[in-house]
């Protein structure tokens, strides 16, 4: 699937993503010249939107969008967009989506106060609007977030991170804020706590595939679409699921050259080698099935909500995540 794909799974609530981008664009204007000119400068970059999709979808599904779901967009996006930045930095990354990144540009000391500005305005909206169901769930997945980054930062040193380990991580650094997004969605919609409930356990869900998938990419994606360099978490000695299994499924000898490589090596070629050796040990085709599974899992959760065309587009959006080339 392409971006193209991601525009028809849109369709159903084109007019509200539409203004949703005009409520985006404003949340972040600033009398401070520096401020105003990042922003606009990462406004012009255009991420895939998935997170706001996921709130507008989710209300629309359990009840209708209204004016709370589209606080609730703007926070989520900010804040997403507050830790991209951030992340950046702490990853000492020179691209992001295809462009350079905000702290190659504007350097650390920027990046980090622009990245605390954003998550602070997403909160601001949401205590203006007296969203405190919103500001609730939002806090906990902003320290979830951080938890998540720093004990990934720590496996990274010792680098002897577990599946189990694997999937705290990513369960912690990305599914929690699509648990979120869906959750603010149905919050916004309905009172029904079992649609809330229901809803959180989808975005827990495509959240966890998501991020699988990304880490795929790192391995067989094209430098071109996912706009980041392939290799980028060897690089980093990020040891993600592909890996984690296919050095589980090598003898010791095997596994401890290839960690030696991992720590001393940050070359073209070790990078190279690293990445065959997922390849032939079979860890993307493991990881693929991963994806499956949490991706199944989550259109089962949606069982609940009554058909419409949103919720056909929830479920494209899972095959989506899976699928996604970028
Ligand atoms: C990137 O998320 C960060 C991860 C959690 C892997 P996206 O791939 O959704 O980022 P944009 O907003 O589309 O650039
Ligand atoms: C993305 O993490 C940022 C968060 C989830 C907070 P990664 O470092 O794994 O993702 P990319 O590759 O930079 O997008
Ligand atoms: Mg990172
Ligand atoms: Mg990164």
């Amino acid at each position: 699937m392409t971006r193209r794909d991601l525009s028809e799974i849109s369709k159903p609530i084109k007019t509200e993503l539409n203004r949703f981008n005009e409520l985006f664009k404003d949340s972040m204007k600033s009398r401070v010249g520096l401020v105003d000119l990042i922003a606009r400068y990462i406004i012009r970059q255009k991420g895939k939107k998935i997170r706001p999709l996921l709130v507008l979808l989710s209300a629309k599904v359990a009840g209708g969008v209204n004016d709370r779901t589209y606080r609730g967009a703007v926070l989520v996006e900010l804040l997403h967009t507050a830790t991209l930045v951030h992340d950046d930095v702490v990853d000492n990354a020179d691209k992001r989506r295809g462009f350079w990144s905000v702290n190659k540009i504007f350097k650390n000391k920027a990046a980090v106060l622009m990245g605390d500005y954003l998550l602070s305005r997403g909160l601001m909206i949401a205590i203006e609007g007296k969203d405190f169901d919103f500001l609730g769930t939002i806090t906990n997945t902003v320290k979830r977030m951080s938890e998540g980054e720093l004990l990934q930062i720590q496996k990274t040193r010792k680098l002897d991170i577990d599946e189990e380990t694997y999937f705290k991580v990513i369960s912690d650094k990305t599914a929690s804020l699509l648990e979120t997004c869906c959750e603010i969605g149905a919050l916004s919609a309905s009172d029904n706590s079992e649609y809330h409930k229901a809803m959180r356990h989808f975005g827990e869900s495509i959240g966890i595939a998501f991020q699988i998938r990304d880490d795929i990419l790192d391995y067989e994606g094209k430098a071109k679409l996912i706009g980041k360099p392939v290799g980028g978490d060897i690089k980093e000695k990020k040891i993600t699921l592909p890996l984690i299994y296919s050095l589980n499924h090598v003898s010791n000898g095997e596994a401890s050259s290839i960690r030696k490589m991992i720590k001393n090596g940050n070359n073209k070629d070790s990078v190279r080698e690293i990445i065959d050796f997922v390849r032939r040990n079979d860890g993307i085709n493991y990881a693929l099935d991963k994806a499956h599974f949490y991706s199944e899992k989550a259109k089962q959760t949606l069982k609940i909500f009554p058909d419409s065309q949103s919720k056909i587009a929830l479920e494209a959006l899972v095959d989506f995540v899976i699928d996604r080339k970028n």
